[in-house]
């Protein structure tokens, strides 16, 4: 009897350890040390979960390092960054917080990216997190092969490559530096110079000259008025359909879109022409995953990126999640909860549905756009779904869930931005509860201590 006892003891003992066992191995690889990255490694850590994040360059924060250069780095490679010298974010301080992390009480409402930088390198250094990044360590592919992700990447400093197995694969490489050039027909008879809002730094050599502005997105109006302040004409073409009531500088000329280019100038589409200097393409990103193989089941286009399950899961590969897909959100807290969900899922705190049912929701949304004549693109806008979004990772992962005050904030930053782009910074938003905020003008004496 006795012996029978220690028999059935010994076989759950042996269950207990190998299924510790299993859960102790588990190793998650983290692509970039961005945001996405840096969140994601914050809870990795508090999880207990073995993971490694490797970063191409020696830096972490992502496209908030300011880097004067363009093109490629010492290293021969692309240069990473978007940020140009005067940014400020465009959205207010509670919506740029990672939890428990607030930003600092003295910084203005809407902080210079050097602050806001200065806050990444704070969060890494007060959650410990820099000893889990491999710097330098471009990741070139990721594959799918039996049951686990084999990732190869390379050692910037030796050109020395590595691959090792993991089980999860968290993409955080950023999806604001692949830029998307509009390919206009005449641009090789044109004299002036034309480059991308990824490579734009500084206003200073536009000063006095007719530069022309594409785009009317965050970056278009923001760059535009930008250059505006020194440029001697500033044509901005665009077809945004949004009734911007900015009180515009006499110099702003609004164009529609452009018919083509010649050596001097530029041709719209109702026949007018422009004599032009230089051309800044606000016309946005692709989403950019090279070293993601055919294998993960993915398929990746420059508008695109599908099939997602609640827009980071992949679904045909549901141990790959891809950080930051999200349009129409606030980035920072939208990149800490989905790190949140990404981490209690490899944590085993919930399981997913089954690979049908998450298809099957997918294609109902997409089926839904589809029908309404809309690009394949509008499968990342979360828009007015955003706080509903947050509601749903939350209850099923059993996460914090990011409280509703932040979708009302960015409702009337919105407004705000819409009624005047160079006012909207003015406002100071203080939340009071998870529901309610408020809003009042900033003290000018605190923008005065911009750190630019
Ligand atoms: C000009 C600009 C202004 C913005 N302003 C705001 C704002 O005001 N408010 C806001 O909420 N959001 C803003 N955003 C959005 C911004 O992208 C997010 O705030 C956030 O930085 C996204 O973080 P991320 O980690 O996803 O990507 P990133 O910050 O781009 O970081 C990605 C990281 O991955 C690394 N990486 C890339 N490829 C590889 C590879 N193959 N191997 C290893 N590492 C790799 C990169 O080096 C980088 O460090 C802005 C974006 C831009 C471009
Ligand atoms: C993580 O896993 C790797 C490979 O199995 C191992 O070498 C390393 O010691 C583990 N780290 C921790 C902290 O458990
Ligand atoms: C690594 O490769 C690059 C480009 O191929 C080359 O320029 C560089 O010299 C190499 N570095 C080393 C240490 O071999
Ligand atoms: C913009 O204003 C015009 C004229 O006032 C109006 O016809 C149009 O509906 C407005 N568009 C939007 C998107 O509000
Ligand atoms: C470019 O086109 C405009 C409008 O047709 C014209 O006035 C101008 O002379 C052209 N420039 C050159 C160099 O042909
Ligand atoms: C997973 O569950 C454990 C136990 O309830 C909890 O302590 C942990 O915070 C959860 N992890 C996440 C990321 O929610």
């Amino acid at each position: 009897m006795l012996r029978k006892y220690c028999v059935i003891l010994v076989v759950l003992l042996q269950i207990c350890l190998s299924y510790s066992f299993y859960v102790k191995t588990k190793r998650v690889c983290v692509i970039g040390a961005g945001i996405a990255g840096l969140a994601s490694a914050r809870y990795l850590k508090e999880n207990g979960i073995n993971f490694t994040v490797l970063e191409a360059t020696q830096y972490i924060g992502g496209t908030w390092r300011y880097d004067p250069r363009t093109g490629t780095d010492e290293y021969g490679q692309p240069l990473h960054t978007s940020m140009y010298k005067h940014l400020r974010t465009n959205l207010p301080k509670p919506t740029m917080e990672l939890k428990d992390f607030p930003l600092p009480e003295h910084l203005p409402s809407f902080p210079s990216w050097r602050d806001y930088y200065l806050y990444l390198q704070a969060f890494a250094k007060h959650f410990d997190i820099l000893k889990y990044i491999k710097f330098l360590h471009n990741v070139i592919q990721v594959r799918r092969v039996g049951d686990v992700w084999k990732v190869k990447h390379e050692y910037l400093l030796t050109n020395e490559t590595f691959e090792e197995d993991y089980d999860y694969v968290i993409v955080g490489n950023g999806h604001f530096s692949k830029p998307n050039m509009p390919n206009i027909p005449g641009e090789e008879l044109f004299k002036g110079k034309i480059i991308h809002s990824h490579d734009y730094r500084e206003p200073e050599p536009y000063r006095n000259r007719r530069v022309l502005v594409v785009g009317a997105g965050p970056s278009g109006m923001d760059i535009g008025l930008d250059v505006a302040d020194v440029a001697r004409r500033l044509v901005h073409s665009h077809h945004s359909r949004i009734n911007f009531t900015t009180p515009f500088p006499p110099q702003y000329i609004k164009k529609p879109d452009i018919q083509e280019f010649n050596e001097t100038g530029v041709i719209f589409k109702d026949g007018s022409y422009e004599e032009i200097d230089d051309v800044i393409y606000c016309t946005g990103f692709h989403y950019y995953v090279p070293f993601v193989d055919e294998s993960s089941g993915l398929t990746v286009q420059p508008k695109s990126v599908v099939p997602l399950y609640r827009y980071m899961v992949n679904i045909n590969q549901p141990t790959m999640i891809m950080m930051g897909l999200v349009v129409r959100a606030c980035l920072v807290v939208a990149l800490d909860a989905q790190a949140r969900y990404a981490t209690a899922l490899i944590a085993g705190n919930f399981t997913l549905p089954p690979r049908d049912d998450m298809m099957l929701e997918w294609q109902r949304r997409m089926d839904s756009i589809r029908s309404k004549g809309l690009p394949d693109s509008y499968i990342h806008i979360l828009a007015e779904k955003e706080d509903q979004y947050y509601a749903e990772i939350s209850e099923e992962s059993g996460t914090e869930r990011v409280p509703p005050v932040m979708f009302k904030i960015r409702a009337l930053d919105t407004e705000a931005k819409l009624e005047n782009l160079y006012t909207y910074r003015n406002y100071e938003y203080t939340v009071i509860d998870d529901h309610t905020f408020t809003r009042k003008l900033e003290d000018p004496a605190v923008r005065r201590s911009l750190n630019p």
